[in-house]
């Protein structure tokens, strides 16, 4: 969505609050021997006190109210009681709502505990890459540009990107126009970033595969060829400056 008004702002403003203190909390609250499950009725109550209801279930009819994907699950990981968190796991927790008809989308990887998988340069490259990322939309900007930028950044650092999976526009609904903000050169993708539109920015950072795949639940994203994958993501309105960050309350 593009934002014309004072209210669309307080309304963006306030769904991307309450999706970005729930992240920040959900990530405090997790601890090894914790069940997914648990961790994400956490974050349910979380969202119901700032009057939000959860995107996935409400868009998509996913089986958790957050998506939470462990060690080699890239993301939409289903929240099970089954499932329990280790020391040195890599976390992922994303999580997108809808607060009074706005949408606000906010995700981070983390390692629980000690690195007992020496994933910090891997969570740390994406975070940071995000925050480069970042700071170089602006209006006009190609969407194309920033993808290389993402990967020319992994790359550095001795890392790949997911191809296959994309930042997208956000507001009214989770997913808008514009569908796809790769992380990568899409040559095909002619697009440019235009001033007040919203969007979610998001990195997949990997050690191994290019290509995530959906797993025999039917949700849960792996990297083809196997590898760890960290993803970072802020909702942010584009300007003709610095784009304003409406997910930062979390201090990802
Ligand atoms: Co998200
Ligand atoms: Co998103």
């Amino acid at each position: 969505m593009s934002v014309e008004t004072q209210s669309d702002l307080h309304g963006l403003q306030e769904a991307a609050r309450a999706v970005a203190i729930t992240l920040s909390k959900m990530r405090d609250y997790a601890r090894p021997g914790m069940s997914t499950q648990e961790l994400d009725e956490y974050g349910y109550q979380l969202l119901q006190s700032f009057g939000a209801s959860p995107a996935p279930k409400k868009d998509y009819n996913f089986p958790g109210y957050t998506c939470i994907s462990v060690n080699e699950e890239i993301c939409h990981g289903i929240p099970s009681a089954e499932k329990i968190l280790q020391e040195g796991g890599l976390v992922n927790i994303d999580v997108s709502a809808e607060r009074n008809g706005f949408y606000g989308d906010n995700g981070c990887s983390f390692i629980l505990g000690e690195d007992l998988q020496q994933l910090s340069p891997l969570v740390e490259a994406s975070r940071e890459i995000l925050h480069l990322a970042i700071s170089r939309i602006k209006s006009g900007v190609r969407i194309a540009d920033i993808g290389g930028f993402i990967e020319m950044e992994a790359r550095k650092r001795g890392f790949r990107v997911i191809r296959n999976l994309c930042g997208h526009g956000i507001g009214r609904r989770l997913h808008e126009s514009p569908k796809e903000i790769p992380c990568f050169r899409d040559r095909l993708n002619r697009g440019r970033f235009r001033k007040n539109s919203v969007i979610a920015l998001e990195t997949f950072i990997s050690t191994g595969g290019k290509y995530a795949c959906e797993t025999s639940d039917g949700w849960t994203m792996i990297a083809e060829g196997g590898g760890f994958v960290a993803q970072h993501e802020h909702t942010l309105i584009v300007t003709d400056g610095e784009p304003i960050i409406l997910t930062k309350e979390n201090g990802i």
